[in-house]
């Protein structure tokens, strides 16, 4: 069912739920004046130099150019220093206090959730502001931006450190993403709020969570590859329509 407004149907279905995970993307951070990758809802794209992301945010490029990769970072970390949380991710911060168990699930890297308040956050693709040990996999926070040395070097052994995010050709961390599918398998409620859904295998959470007799509500201006099998796509953006679940706050 498509729809374009928080029915009174849905705040029931809302309040009556007792495991709650949510996956997020790029538009739910859109709102904050952070590009999107794909476009929709009338966002901004990210684009650098002319290239496309999936080039330069690629494994292959960091076996040839690191230092090309690092500027591409720190280009996006630029930008990211200077916006703040929205309504949206608010709004899933309050909802971490209401519901037990909660899990938020990000496929964004901008940390904006955290900021937001939010605690337990899954995030699929990384952090943009932590770095990784090329030698010994530290891992370590990396916020100086421009970045001061490029590449950073490990604070533990000195060595060069590559951003702790995952590339295009990469797999995801298996660890976070074994608690993701356990979240999408044990809900009874599943929100897909601001993502295209063709990243897999992000992508393939939600539909993990209907197979497992989870109810599917999607957030999004547009319509997406997911809309088919949500139960409800609420057509809006995520800043304006999450608040409105929380009846004291509608
Ligand atoms: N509120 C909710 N959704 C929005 C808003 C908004 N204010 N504005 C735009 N959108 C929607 C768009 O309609 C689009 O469907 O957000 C979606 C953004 O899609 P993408 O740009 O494809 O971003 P995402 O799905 O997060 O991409 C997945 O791909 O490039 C990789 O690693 C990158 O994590 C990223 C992954």
């Amino acid at each position: 069912m498509v729809l374009d407004r928080v029915t009174d149907e849905l705040i029931s279905i809302f309040e009556d739920a007792m495991r709650v995970a949510v996956l997020t993307g790029a538009g739910i951070s859109a709102e904050s004046g952070v590009p999107t990758f794909r476009g929709g809802g009338g966002t901004d794209v990210w684009t650098w130099r002319g290239k496309h992301i999936t080039e330069l945010s690629s494994a292959e490029l960091m076996a040839t150019d690191p230092a090309l990769v690092w500027e591409w970072f720190d280009y996006r970390r630029g930008m990211l220093k200077s916006v703040a949380p929205n309504a949206g991710h608010y709004a899933l911060a309050d909802w971490e206090k209401r519901f037990s168990p909660f899990t938020l699930i990000t496929q964004n890297i901008d940390d904006l959730h955290r900021a937001a308040g939010s605690q337990n956050v899954l995030e699929l693709h990384g952090n943009i502001w932590k770095a990784r040990c090329l030698r010994c996999a530290s891992v370590f926070d990396a916020r100086e931006s421009p970045l001061e040395k490029n590449p950073p070097t490990c604070m533990v052994c000195g060595a060069a450190a590559r951003p702790d995010v995952v590339l295009f050709g990469e797999l995801l961390p298996e660890t976070v993403f074994e608690r993701a599918d356990k979240a999408a398998h044990q809900c009874d409620l599943f929100f897909v709020i601001g993502t295209s859904a063709v990243v897999y295998p992000a992508a393939g959470l939600p539909i993990s969570a209907k197979q497992c007799g989870a109810k599917i509500i999607e957030v999004n201006p547009e319509l997406t590859d997911i809309s088919m099998m949500a139960d409800y796509t609420i057509l809006g953006k995520a800043g304006e329509v999450l608040p409105r679940f929380l009846r004291n706050r509608a």
